[in-house]
């Protein structure tokens, strides 16, 4: 029961970010998810503000990572629009937590997607959205897997996963959780039984970054969602690891192209990458 609750607690953590972003004008917002405030306490948005206006949030390095999870939020949302007017035929959200994307992108009602989850999480989804997104859309497949004991490809089959169609995979604010084997098992499914040109695109935070002083604000600011980011990969060593698991056309966006893209004279966390990669 622990394990759940922690599980939970992550998916809400983004949430509350994505609640504090809809408090800005429109104009200022990195990204806009106007059903972020169902998963979170009102209390809790409001006490965050209060803690952010007396400059807490700076002081400790948490506002670099909300302001990094509100650009990736908004990036990851334009790779999911990119590869959906390009020809992507199945969406697969691994670790989907509270992410509404699949119910709000123009062409997403269009094709199947599978939000991959815990069930405990998923149940809390359901629960927050009755009355607003319902009946929830018939192409999102709810699919309940655990990841430490599981088997992705079963579950994702049984759910009517098509190995034959490209696919794109969604993979944010998941990895940096992983082991290394765990990161790789989820890679070696996708590159063995996704088809060529199939998408995978995902966050992570280069080592040397993780490892240093000025990586204890995103350190607290995980610890204090429910767990601690454990898993960085070197920005030197990302290409090479993607392309060694069968991976081709691997684009990375930094931290310094984010900001310049969505944030202005927000800070941003040094060190926070997106990856996007095409199964060979
Ligand atoms: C930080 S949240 C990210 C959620 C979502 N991708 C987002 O950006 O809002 C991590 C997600 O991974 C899920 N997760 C963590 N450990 C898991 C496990 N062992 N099995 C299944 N899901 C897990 C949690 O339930 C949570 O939804």
């Amino acid at each position: 029961m622990k394990a759940d609750r922690k599980q939970i607690s992550t998916a809400r953590g983004v949430a509350l970010v994505r609640a504090i972003e809809m408090t800005r004008p429109e104009a200022d917002r990195a990204s806009s998810d106007p059903y972020a405030h169902r998963f979170v306490n009102p209390l809790t948005v409001q006490f965050m503000r209060v803690v952010s206006a007396l400059g807490i949030n700076r002081l400790t390095g948490i506002e670099e990572m909300m302001n990094f999870a509100m650009a990736r939020e908004r990036h990851i949302e334009a790779i999911m629009s990119r590869e959906l007017r390009d020809g992507t035929r199945q969406i697969v959200v691994l670790g989907a937590g509270f992410d509404t994307r699949s119910y709000r992108l123009p062409g997403a009602a269009a094709v199947p997607v599978f939000e991959v989850d815990h069930p405990v999480t998923q149940a809390a989804k359901r629960e927050a959205l009755r009355g607003v997104v319902d009946p929830l859309p018939a192409n999102v497949h709810f699919v309940g897997v655990d990841f430490d004991h599981d088997d992705l490809g079963e579950r994702l089959r049984a759910a009517g996963y098509d190995e034959g169609k490209r696919t794109l995979f969604v993979w944010q604010g998941v990895i940096v959780y992983l082991t290394r084997e765990g990161a790789d098992r989820t890679l070696a499914f996708i590159a063995r039984h996704a088809p060529p040109g199939s998408a995978v695109v995902f966050d992570a935070i280069d080592s040397a970054a993780l490892a240093s002083s000025g990586a204890t604000g995103l350190r607290f600011f995980t610890s204090a969602m429910g767990e601690k980011v454990t898993f960085g990969i070197g920005l030197d060593e990302i290409v090479p690891w993607l392309q060694a698991r069968g991976f081709r056309d691997v684009d990375i966006f930094g931290h310094a192209a984010m900001q310049r893209a969505y944030l202005g004279r927000r800070p941003i966390a040094a060190g926070v990458y997106i990856a996007t990669a095409r199964v060979a």
